[in-house]
């Protein structure tokens, strides 16, 4: 059976949300887009601000009592009973220099627990949807990861956070020991929402960085596990609603994966 937007109204809204939002995005990257800095080397747009609105103003159309957690203003704290968790524009920066691997990212929890995920690149035209139950679909083809029991049958994700200073250390450290692993590589393609889906999608045995937000991996944690995978802290612990680290893998790696990712975690 496959999964459609229209199966579930959530993520018929999700869905719908994201078209919205990829069609600003779209524009600005056609047209060009004026940045600010949020911090050293995290940057901002109209873009990013827009998209968020679009996607905010459909989901309390159709949902108005529900609680949102979205990387550009919104910020739910608490978790709540209906959550929704958004980045409007994942991989800010591939986007501000033209390149065309960046994503919206929008999951709805239930008391804590996602049930429906959309990861769309509207760029590529590249749609990776989740349901809790009904599998990861990628452009309506049923995902699922690797089947990879070894390190050195791999290939590793790896992100790095805007930090310039620990966390920046303890990556290029991680980085040297998995290579010692002899892994057939390691790639940094810069959208943490995108980078989930290819550990789903089976292209990545792992994926780890040790600073993400809820709204960078809430869309694609879900396709990750309902495509067989597993998803924690990079110590293996639940991930929480705030920022901390991630370990995604096809849940066989999982442990060889802790033991170098824990091993050199920053805090
Ligand atoms: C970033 C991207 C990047 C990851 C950063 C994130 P943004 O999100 O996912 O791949 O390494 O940690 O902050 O700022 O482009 O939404
Ligand atoms: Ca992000
Ligand atoms: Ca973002």
């Amino acid at each position: 059976m496959s999964l459609q937007p229209a199966d579930l109204p959530e993520l018929e809204v999700a869905w719908q949300a994201a078209q919205a939002a990829g069609e600003i995005l779209m524009h600005y990257y056609h047209n060009g887009v004026d940045v600010r800095e949020k911090a050293t080397s995290d940057l901002v747009s109209d873009a990013d601000v827009e998209a968020e609105h679009a996607i905010v103003e459909r989901i309390h159309q159709r949902f108005p009592g529900h609680a949102i957690l979205a990387e550009e203003g919104h910020s739910q704290t608490e978790v709540a009973e209906h959550l929704w968790v958004i980045d409007p524009l994942d991989g800010t920066t591939n986007f501000l220099h033209g390149i065309p691997h960046f994503a919206v990212s929008i999951a709805y929890y239930h008391n804590g627990v996602p049930q429906v995920a959309v990861v769309w690149n509207p760029a590529r035209e590249d749609q990776f949807l989740a349901a809790a139950g009904r599998g990861a679909w990628r452009n309506g083809v049923q995902q699922h990861v690797a089947e990879s029991t070894h390190l050195n049958q791999c290939l590793i994700g790896v992100g790095f956070y805007y930090d310039r200073g620990r966390s920046m250390e303890a990556t290029l450290a991680a980085i040297a020991d998995i290579f010692r692993q002899q892994v057939h590589g390691i790639r940094r393609f810069g959208t943490a929402a995108l980078d989930l889906c290819h550990v789903g999608c089976g292209y990545y045995g792992a994926f780890f960085e040790y600073q993400l937000a809820p709204w960078d991996f809430g869309g694609g944690r879900l396709f990750v596990e309902e495509a067989g995978g597993k998803v924690t802290t990079a110590r293996g612990t639940e991930l929480p609603f705030h920022k901390d680290s991630l370990l995604a893998s096809n849940g066989v790696l999982h442990q060889a994966m802790l033991d170098i990712v824990g091993h050199h975690h920053p805090e």
